[in-house]
C-alpha cells in the first residue's frame, strides 16, 4: 500500500517546508484545478516546477481541468512523474493516454463519483493507474462517498481477471477508517489531504493510515 498526501491541504505559503514533513510518503499528490471543470482554481506547472528541486518523491499530478491535452507538456517539463486526467473531460481518452506515454511518464484515468467503471473499461489495459474520486472533485475536507468502495472492488476484479497492472488509487475523504475499507476493497494507493496535513505530526498520522 502506498500513500499520496495531497498538498491541496498544505500551507501554500511554505510548501517546500510542508513537503519535508511527509518525506516517507511514496507519492506527492498534486491537485490541479481550473475553475471550469471544477469550481476551484489551484496549482499550475509553475508551482510543480518550484517544488521539483525539493524532493525526489513521485509527483502524482491529478488534472481536474478541461482540455487536459493542452497542458501535458507543461506539466511534464515541470517535473510530473505521472499525469491523471478525467475521462469526463475528453472525447478520445485513448489518444491522451498514448500522448502521456509518448512524453515518457505514467498515465492515469480518473472518474467522478457519478461516472461508472464501465465508462473506462476499454482503457484499463493501457493505464498505469485508475483514480477513483470518492468525493466530488473541487475541494479538500469532504466526506467519503461509500459507493466508491464498490468501484474499487470492480476495478480489483478486472485487474485480477485480465492481469492488468494499474494501481487503484482512491481520492477524497480518506482517514484511518475509510482508508482501511478502501484497502480491504482492493485499493493500492490512498490519497489523503486534510487527514495528513491537518495533523501536527504528519509522519505519525501517515503511520495511522498504514496500520
Ligand atoms: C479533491 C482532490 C483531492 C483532495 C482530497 O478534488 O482531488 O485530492 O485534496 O482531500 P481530502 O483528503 O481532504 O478529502
Ligand atoms: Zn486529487
Amino acid at each position: 500500500m502506498k500513500l499520496a498526501p495531497s498538498i491541496l491541504s498544505a500551507d501554500f505559503s511554505k510548501l517546500s517546508e510542508d513537503i519535508k514533513t511527509i518525506s516517507s510518503a511514496e507519492w506527492i499528490h498534486i491537485d490541479v484545478m481550473d475553475g471550469h471543470f471544477v469550481p476551484n482554481i489551484t496549482i499550475g506547472p509553475l508551482i510543480v516546477k518550484a517544488l521539483r528541486g525539493h524532493t525526489e518523491q513521485v509527483f502524482d499530478t491529478h488534472l481536474m481541468i478541461s482540455e487536459p491535452e493542452k497542458y501535458l507538456q507543461a506539466f511534464v517539463d515541470a517535473g510530473s512523474d505521472q499525469i491523471t486526467f478525467h475521462v469526463e473531460t475528453v472525447t478520445d481518452p485513448k489518444a491522451l493516454i498514448d500522448k502521456i506515454h509518448q512524453l515518457g511518464i505514467k498515465a492515469g484515468i480518473s472518474i467522478k463519483p457519478a461516472t461508472s467503471v464501465e465508462m473506462i473499461e476499454p482503457l484499463l489495459g493501457k493505464v498505469d493507474l485508475v483514480l477513483v474520486m470518492s468525493v466530488e472533485p473541487g475541494f479538500g475536507g469532504q466526506a467519503f462517498i461509500p459507493e466508491s468502495l464498490e468501484k474499487i472492488s470492480i476495478l480489483k476484479a478486472y485487474k485480477v481477471k485480465h492481469g492488468y497492472r494499474y494501481n487503484i488509487v482512491v481520492d477524497g475523504g480518506i482517514n484511518a477508517e475509510t482508508g482501511k475499507l478502501c484497502v480491504e476493497a482492493g485499493a493500492d494507493v490512498l490519497v489523503a489531504g486534510s487527514y495528513v496535513f491537518g495533523a501536527k505530526d504528519r509522519e505519525k498520522q501517515m503511520g495511522m493510515l498504514r496500520r
